[in-house]
């Protein structure tokens, strides 16, 4: 079981801005990413389908013997992760939030931007982290659907995006934010983007790294740290395979190019 792989789900390529993070602090661990990039973008479905195409994915995972799973989706985790932990109790199971609490400690003028999907910006749950976690701070809580289907296609860089985030990040300027936690996990690979739009004073924070270290804390609870030298890591998509592995490599980039060898279809 220690040896088994962790499973790291998406809508689409977002989940690898978790999954390069995952990856990077816990070398040992081999991983399977599913990308459900047929039914992507699921920022704008209903809750209740986003949980069905969730269980499905959870489901496709533990057939592969996965010992944790990183829901590697801001979406999914505000729509469903507890119910997904009441339908697999025996499975650990990682979610993704902004970190708003680490941004409310960054801003030095108490004015934090929060970067979602209009669905997940809208939930109780996001809107009950920020009562819980914003210390007093100012909220710009914004929700697009605009960008995920850019970094879908690759599109992160360039005219065409520059123009999508220059008007989706106007709230954020017009209040004078100093700090803005993204959460939507297709949004670190707009970084270099948005700080050329916004400035290098404003901090862009992602949740990578937490998520990362969370993933670590509970495979040490559980005694699942992998004591394997032969790491693998596995790549399967529901969409189309060419495209996926095109765009892997851009939002990648050389480094992170190197650990993937082919992508499969998933076929669930
Ligand atoms: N990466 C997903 C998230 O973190 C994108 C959601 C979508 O497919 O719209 O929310």
């Amino acid at each position: 079981m220690k040896n088994n792989p962790i499973g790291v789900v998406d809508s689409g390529v977002g989940g690898l801005s978790i999954w390069k993070e995952v990856i990077s602090q816990l070398p040992n661990e081999s991983t399977i990413y599913l990308a459900d990039s047929a039914n992507c973008p699921y920022g704008s479905r209903q809750c209740e389908e986003i949980y069905v195409l969730a269980q499905r994915m959870v489901k496709f995972l533990i057939d592969k013997n996965v010992k944790l799973i990183v829901i590697a989706c801001n979406t999914m985790t505000v729509c469903c992760i507890d119910r997904l932990r009441r339908d697999f109790p025996h499975l650990p199971i990682v979610g993704v939030v902004p970190v708003i609490k680490t941004a409310a400690l960054t801003s030095k003028n108490k004015h934090i931007g929060i970067l979602s999907t209009v669905s997940t910006a809208n939930s109780m749950y996001q809107k009950e982290l920020i009562e819980k976690f914003s210390n007093g701070c100012t909220v710009i809580n914004k929700g697009t659907d605009k960008l995920v289907p850019l970094v879908e296609n690759g599109i992160i860089d360039g005219n065409e995006v520059g123009k999508v985030l220059t008007e989706e990040l106007e709230d954020f300027k017009t209040e004078g934010v100093d700090v803005i936690a993204l959460g939507c996990t297709h949004f670190p690979f707009l970084k270099e983007k948005i700080n050329k739009i916004l400035g290098s004073h404003i901090a862009i924070l992602d949740s990578g790294g937490a998520v990362a270290r969370q993933v670590h804390r509970v495979l040490e609870k559980e005694g699942l740290i992998s004591v394997n030298n032969t790491v693998s890591h596995e790549f399967h998509t529901t969409g189309n395979t060419v495209q996926f592995d095109l765009v892997m490599g851009k939002v990648l980039g050389k480094e992170g190019i190197k650990m993937v060898k082919s992508v499969q279809k998933a076929a669930i």
